[in-house]
């Protein structure tokens, strides 16, 4: 088992990243992130997800000119778009591919690969780039690359006073 102290540091320590080395992922920290994502928890165990991994500049381009707050994607040498599959799933897609999402990110975080979640996509056209069916839904697309420069400082977190309840 991991060491909790440490996994809260490294919970803590985990920011999104924007700004990337340019230097590629290989293929076999790809497949650690993709494989976390799989092994990430679902409701019944319905697992309703696709994940894209997305290589080519021109798309990553795309993708970010799609995005408003996402311009920093073209600059990523890699990211993966995470599909919910509604059919599959009709209650659950959004939390189960949310849930691989987070994994996804820690475990990014664990090989220096920066990662953030893009939530302002124009989902419509981002979906129709990737050549999604009408009933696939475009959670999220995490450009990720290797940290360049520092990190940045961490954003304020409200206090457990301020959001918890003990009843
Ligand atoms: C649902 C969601 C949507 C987000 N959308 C964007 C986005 O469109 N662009 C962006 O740069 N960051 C986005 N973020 C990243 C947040 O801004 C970031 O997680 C937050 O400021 C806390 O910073 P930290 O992740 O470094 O701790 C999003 C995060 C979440 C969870």
């Amino acid at each position: 088992m991991i060491n909790p102290e440490e996994f809260l540091e490294f919970v803590k320590n985990r920011r999104s990243i924007r700004v990337y080395q340019d230097k590629q992922i290989p293929d076999n920290e790809i497949q650690m992130i993709l494989e976390a994502g799989r092994w990430s928890p679902s409701a019944s165990n319905k697992q309703p997800w696709e994940f894209f991994i997305i290589k080519d500049k021109e798309m990553l381009k795309e993708i970010s000119k799609n995005a408003i707050f996402g311009r920093h994607i073209k600059r990523a040498p890699l990211a993966i778009a995470i599909v919910g599959k509604k059919a599959t799933s009709p209650n659950y897609y959004i939390q189960d591919t949310s849930l691989v999402s987070m994994t996804m990110m820690l475990m990014a975080w664990t090989l220096s690969i920066g990662t953030c979640w893009t939530g302002a996509l124009d989902r419509k056209k981002v979906k129709e780039l990737l050549g999604l069916d009408e009933n696939d839904y475009l959670l999220t697309v995490l450009p990720m690359g290797y940290i360049k420069g520092n990190i940045p400082k961490p954003s304020l977190r409200a206090t457990l006073d301020q959001i918890t309840k003990e009843i």
